[in-house]
């Protein structure tokens, strides 16, 4: 119970990774809230935590558009106060993988939600904290492929690696309140965000992440022989946003089985 009566917002828990974090956070007391564009699996996630006895709340959110962030702020404190944690977990991928064929606009989108969405979410929670004297923390979510350029995709790499970067500059601002920004980076985990490019290869869902572990196996570039689990994502996530990790801040912490995708 690392976080009894702690306040916890996660963006996209509705879902794949976000959903195991905000369980996770939930089972071990906090109160939560997720915030989602998906109003039925937002419902459903958070239904699923009361009938176990948790206390979790569900704002429908769009974190591309500023005033939906306003808008979750606002309710989360109004339900649970203060702020503690915030999780900034939502993302997108583009709909066409190739670097070749984005367009100037869903590039836009891509940024639009991972980037400037992520960073307006994290920059609230952090003034909410700061108005409030909490020396909270913030996890934002990066991944493996801001690394390296394995896959086709244009925008999402390139969004993830610029999200990292701002993880490191957040944390220096807020370091002298002390409220702590870490990242973390997940390798393959199989979710709903190959969703797109696995409707594009003709693939059953699930099997671009099986692809992706094979092709890195094969180029002996991950240790740990399997994808990831979302409950693996959300120990790290966890352990960041504990006190466990009280002298940690400004760093990224990936969560990949050992994968090395810098080439
Ligand atoms: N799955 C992987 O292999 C992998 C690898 C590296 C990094 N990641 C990162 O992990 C995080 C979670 O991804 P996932 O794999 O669980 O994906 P997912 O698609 O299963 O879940 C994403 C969630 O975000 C929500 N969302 C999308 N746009 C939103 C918006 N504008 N506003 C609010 N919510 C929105 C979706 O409704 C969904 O519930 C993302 O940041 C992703 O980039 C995933």
């Amino acid at each position: 119970m690392r976080f009894k009566d702690k306040h916890v917002i996660v963006t996209g828990g509705a879902s794949g990774i976000g959903r195991a974090i905000f369980q996770l956070f939930a089972r071990e007391g906090a109160r939560v809230v997720v915030a989602d564009l998906n109003v039925d699996s937002g419902n459903r996630v958070v239904e699923d935590v009361r009938a176990q006895g948790g206390i979790a709340l569900f704002v429908r959110t769009d974190v591309g558009d500023p005033a939906s962030i306003e808008n979750l702020i606002a309710e989360a404190v109004a339900a649970f106060g203060p702020i503690d944690v915030a999780v900034s977990n939502a993302a997108i991928t583009e709909q066409v993988s190739s670097a070749l064929e984005i367009s100037a606009g869903e590039w836009d989108r891509v940024f639009a939600i991972n980037v400037r969405g992520s960073f307006l979410f994290c920059r609230s929670c952090a003034q909410n904290m700061m108005d409030n004297g909490v020396q909270g923390s913030i996890v934002t979510i990066g991944s493996l492929v801001a690394r390296g350029g394995k896959t086709m995709a244009g925008a999402y790499p390139s969004s993830k690696a610029a999200v990292m970067q701002f993880t490191k500059n957040l944390a220096k601002c807020l370091a002298p309140m002390g409220i702590r920004v870490n990242c973390v980076s997940p390798g393959v985990v199989a979710t709903e965000i190959y969703a797109n490019i696995e409707k594009e290869m003709m693939m059953e869902p699930g099997a671009f992440a099986e692809w992706l572990v094979e092709e890195s196996l094969k180029a002996g570039q991950i240790l740990i022989p399997r994808a990831g689990q979302a409950e693996e994502i959300a120990a790290a996530v966890a352990f960041l946003a504990s006190p466990e990790a009280s002298y940690i801040t400004a760093q990224n912490l990936s969560v990949d089985g050992g994968t090395d995708w810098c080439w």
